[in-house]
């Protein structure tokens, strides 16, 4: 049986650390860390997300201001906001959450945040920085999914991994991380044929999909590392990923649950991001 990567566990520990480090910083510099929450319109699962951010930050000392718009705003006042908030010296971190309403252009705002304040490292800049070993800013799944791997002591080194799915958000800089980690880096798409035998050979998986059960548990070779960044609610109301975890547990070596995997790391990277853009404005870093 695999054994269970405790994602929880991991994002306390990190948590603990984060929190004496901002203590530290704030007798030094006059100031805790600041981020700056942006959520428009009602959608309810990004409100419990928006409130899990906002807790976390709370826990380890930043101070989180949220501003919570009406579905109705206009791009442009959006836009304002953002640009009010790149020039405010006590915000360090700038995340708007994810989806906006359909009228307003995300890749429009998500570019205007300053990429020293993209907290969520969705910026072209930050995504660029990965892709040529630069790492600054790096998105907070991908980076989260990393430390989750490195608490297996296992090295990355020549490695085959296989991503699958590839958005912006989580694929396409998990497979930037992996490369830069040295594993040898498959991603794969809706486009992509055989998801199976690219499965077969992988020694890590990292299952981004968003659907649920996609990765049978018998494809997974035996002692393989699998990362399940997929979420959803069954009708029962518990929650399940993107792969069949009981089956997986059989062949795989290590294995994330959901929920309890990847979901605690998300916000732990956001924290972790928040506090090193801080370090950059007080000119530490
Ligand atoms: N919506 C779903 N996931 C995310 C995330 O990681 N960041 C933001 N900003 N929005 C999201």
């Amino acid at each position: 049986m695999a054994q269970i990567i405790d994602g929880k566990a991991l994002a306390a520990k990190l948590k603990v650390d984060m929190q004496m480090d901002v203590t530290t910083l704030a007798q030094k510099h006059g100031r805790s860390p600041g981020l700056a929450v942006i959520l428009v319109g009602d959608d309810p699962a990004s409100h419990v997300y928006v409130k899990n951010k906002e807790i976390a930050c709370e826990e380890v000392g930043i101070a989180s201001i949220s501003h919570k718009l009406p579905a109705s705003t206009t791009q442009e006042h959006l836009l304002g906001l953002i640009a009010e908030l790149n020039n405010d010296p006590k915000v360090d971190g700038i995340l708007v959450q994810l989806p906006l309403p359909e009228h307003i252009h995300a890749d429009k705002v998500l570019n205007t945040i300053h990429a020293d304040k993209d907290v969520d490292g969705f910026h072209p800049f930050n995504v660029g920085c990965l892709a040529v070993r630069q790492p600054a800013l790096r998105s907070c799944t991908p980076y989260g999914c990393i430390k989750l791997i490195e608490t297996t002591g296992i090295s990355f080194h020549g490695k085959e991994a296989v991503v699958v799915g590839a958005s912006n958000i989580v694929g396409r800089p998990m497979a930037l991380e992996l490369l830069l980690a040295g594993a040898t880096v498959t991603v794969c798409h809706r486009f992509t044929e055989n998801l199976q035998s690219h499965i077969e050979r992988a020694d890590i998986v990292v299952a981004a999909a968003g659907k649920q059960g996609l990765i049978q548990g018998e494809w997974i070779k035996k002692g393989a590392i699998v990362i399940d960044v997929g979420i959803h609610r069954l009708e029962d109301g518990s929650l399940t990923g993107d792969v069949d975890f009981e089956a997986a547990s059989k062949h795989a070596g290590w294995i994330t649950p959901v929920p309890g995997g990847v979901g605690p790391m998300t916000i732990t990277m956001l924290l972790s991001n928040t506090i090193s853009a801080f370090k950059n404005h007080v000119g530490l870093v």
